[in-house]
């Protein structure tokens, strides 16, 4: 029959080595490669490996791989017996000499790749939005943002298309409300969000648009208004549905003068102008309009865009 007392004698052969209580200390407080670690203990690397696989057999240590290097850390999670000895064989050895040394050496060693990326950047700085988007792309802090929604709120996304932004919004909404007249672009919208149980579709018109009064918390106009041919009782609409205190917000074209827009993809508006948005905001009792002209994104091919904000 195995013993109880199996697993704390086994836990405390692993731990009576002077290198391995060693390598655990350092593990603990970061996570390290092999090569750091030996630059720390000043031990060969060989020896190092041999107790590293040794503690990473008895679920000591935890490591993952990064290219050619293998990282090491302690295991996040101990089990009960093995974390209560760890705490006391830490107690007796993290106040001698050589772990204060090790220490020390460990905070240089880590400073290394803190200097790396310090001295990247101050090199590069006048680089780094080409190399963001050319890594990340254009879209990498859109979903951080939509994390700034309240989780209780409603929102509607008003000409959804094929659901791109209703994609990025439903995580972080409590429902989305999707309204467009396209049955074509709702279909690959229904596709882009089977997955999501709390956003609706409805096929309908942003002039009589097909949801209750005071049912939403944020209403969004994403490149739809040019297709409006009465932006006035869009707005209208957009006032009735929301909640008092509830947010409308827009992007759309600056004004421009690509007339061909309105043959090639039935534009009705060719951008607008602050003063005409401003007008029909006002009339459908809109307040504190911020308006930003937005960046020119130089992958764009379109004219410039901007975003606004505003209260109901
Ligand atoms: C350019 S797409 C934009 C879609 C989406 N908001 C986006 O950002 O990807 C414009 C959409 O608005 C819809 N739309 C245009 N006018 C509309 C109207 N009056 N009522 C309802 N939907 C409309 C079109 O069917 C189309 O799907």
């Amino acid at each position: 029959m195995v013993q109880a007392t199996d697993g704390v004698l086994h836990h405390l052969s692993t731990l009576a080595d002077e290198t391995r209580a060693r390598l655990l200390l350092l593990l603990e407080r970061s996570e390290m490669t092999v090569s750091e670690l030996c630059q720390v203990v000043q031990i060969p690397q060989s020896t190092v490996s041999r107790h590293l696989g040794v503690l990473s057999q008895e679920g000591w240590v935890t490591a993952r791989s990064e290219g050619t290097s293998r990282h090491y850390r302690l295991a996040p999670s101990l089990d009960p017996t093995a974390k209560r000895l760890w705490e006391a064989v830490k107690d007796e050895v993290s106040d001698g000499a050589m772990a204060r040394e090790d220490r020390i050496r460990a905070e240089s060693v880590l400073e290394v790749r803190a200097q790396r990326s310090e001295t990247f950047f101050s090199s590069q700085a006048g680089r780094w939005d080409h190399l963001r988007r050319e890594l990340f792309g254009a879209r990498a802090e859109l979903q951080l943002l939509a994390g700034l929604l309240d989780p209780e709120e409603v929102v509607a996304d008003l000409g959804c298309g094929t659901g791109q932004l209703t994609r990025l919004l439903a995580p972080y909404a409590s429902r989305v409300v999707a309204v467009d007249r396209s049955p074509e672009m709702l279909d690959l919208a229904r596709q882009r969000l089977r997955e999501y149980s709390n956003v609706e579709l409805h096929q309908g018109e942003l002039e009589t648009l097909p949801l209750e009064a005071q049912s939403v918390d944020v209403a969004i106009f994403a490149l739809v208004l040019h297709y409006v041919v009465n932006p006035g009782r869009a707005f209208a609409e957009a006032h009735r549905i929301l909640r008092p205190g509830g947010r409308l917000l827009i992007v759309d074209m600056q004004q421009h003068d690509r007339a061909a827009f309105r043959e090639d993809m039935g534009h009705v508006w060719l951008g607008f102008s602050p003063d005409e948005l401003g007008g029909w905001l006002e009339a459908a009792d809109f307040r504190s309009p911020v308006r930003d002209a937005l960046p020119a994104d130089p992958e764009a091919e379109g004219p410039l865009l901007f975003s606004l904000r505003a209260f109901r």
